[in-house]
């Protein structure tokens, strides 16, 4: 008997050294020192053994019992502990590391200031028009009062189609557009892409941008134009901003003025940046010439308007002091990301 249970005690450990899960442990602690189990069994059979064997076989059962029971559970902790090591091991998530970055796009800066420019006009009833960037010679130039052979072409001279139709130069285009399809009081400002058969340089592109506006209404005159523009200049640049009026000639305004914003950097005292000026030149602008008007069907004697044709690089340069026009289209993101 004691050989007996010296043997389950020797099979309960190599059993249990095999074992690789804590189910077939539990299977195990009821082989064994279950009520059916084998230790059992023996201990059954007690009653045959003599008065003196008794207490040392029972000692012996005793012993093996706490043998088998602290095996196994030292075999269940060093299983339970495994467990949690392969379960960490098979989680990638370290908690640690750095989070990845969303990036979020931004608005271009010349979208930036179409935007605020649009915002401002809207503000004072204006729509928003848009026109056809292939364009007939008619709306480019003729209708402007810029006929055929007119000098004032040759400064933009552009990308033909044929004889009559023509990447446009200009967005006054629009203005003519405007007229024939809408009846006084007009309001609009129509921006959009325009082409020039430039060369690149750093002011100078192929294809830009302007805004055109356009006021038709009775009693409209040259102080109407004025308070526009500056209240535009001052939303676009501060309101401590300066502007002056230069007289200038447009074919189609009369009369005609440029505006010129004072230098930001050296307040009017020339610099490097106005080219020693002291001003930069913005925009052209004028009050519509009679003969426009009359073209497109609407009376001089009764309507007068303005227009102006402000170029969205330059103020868009102006405002974040950007020397380089190319900057503006090379969607180099080091650049972009300043804004
Ligand atoms: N079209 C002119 C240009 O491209 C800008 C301009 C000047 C537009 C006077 C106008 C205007 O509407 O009245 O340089």
């Amino acid at each position: 008997m004691k050989e007996q249970l010296q043997n389950i005690e020797a099979s309960a450990k190599e059993e249990l050294s095999k074992v690789s899960d804590i189910k077939t442990l539990e299977d195990l602690r009821v082989r064994f020192l279950g009520k059916k189990g084998e230790l059992t069994a023996i201990l059954k059979q007690m009653g045959k053994l003599s008065a003196e064997e008794r207490p040392v076989i029972g000692q012996l059962a005793n012993k093996v019992r706490g043998d088998i029971e602290a095996a196994l559970t030292a075999r269940r902790d060093e299983l339970k502990s495994k467990a949690e090591e392969m379960r960490l091991k098979a989680e990638t998530l370290d908690v640690t590391l750095p989070g990845k970055k969303q990036k979020i796009g931004r608005a271009h800066p010349l979208d930036v200031t179409l935007e605020q420019v649009e915002e401002v006009f809207l503000g004072m009833g204006f729509d928003i028009v848009e026109g056809p960037e292939v364009e007939t010679d008619h709306y480019c130039f003729e209708a402007l009062n810029m006929p055929k052979h007119h000098p004032a072409r040759d400064t933009q001279d552009t990308f033909y189609i044929n004889e009559n139709v023509l990447l446009r130069t200009q967005t006054s285009s629009v203005q003519i557009r405007t007229m024939e399809n809408r009846k006084p009081p007009i309001r609009i400002i129509s921006p959009g892409r325009v082409y020039r058969s430039d060369a690149v340089d750093a002011t100078h592109s192929p294809l830009f941008h302007q805004i055109e506006g356009l006021v038709i209404d009775k009693g409209i005159t040259m102080a109407d134009l004025k308070g526009t523009l500056e209240l535009l200049m001052k939303r676009l640049y501060g309101e401590e901003t300066q502007v002056r009026f230069r007289p200038h000639h447009f074919p189609y305004t009369e009369p005609s003025a440029e505006v010129d914003l004072m230098c930001f950097n050296c307040h009017g005292k020339g610099c490097s940046m106005c080219k020693q000026e002291g001003w930069v030149e913005l925009l052209g602008s004028g009050m519509v010439h009679p003969k426009v008007l009359e073209e497109c069907g609407i009376d001089p004697e009764v309507y007068s308007g303005f227009a102006f044709g402000i170029g969205l690089e330059r103020i868009t340069m102006g405002r974040y002091s950007i020397n380089d026009m190319r900057l503006l289209y090379e969607n180099d993101m080091r650049f972009l990301e300043q804004f």
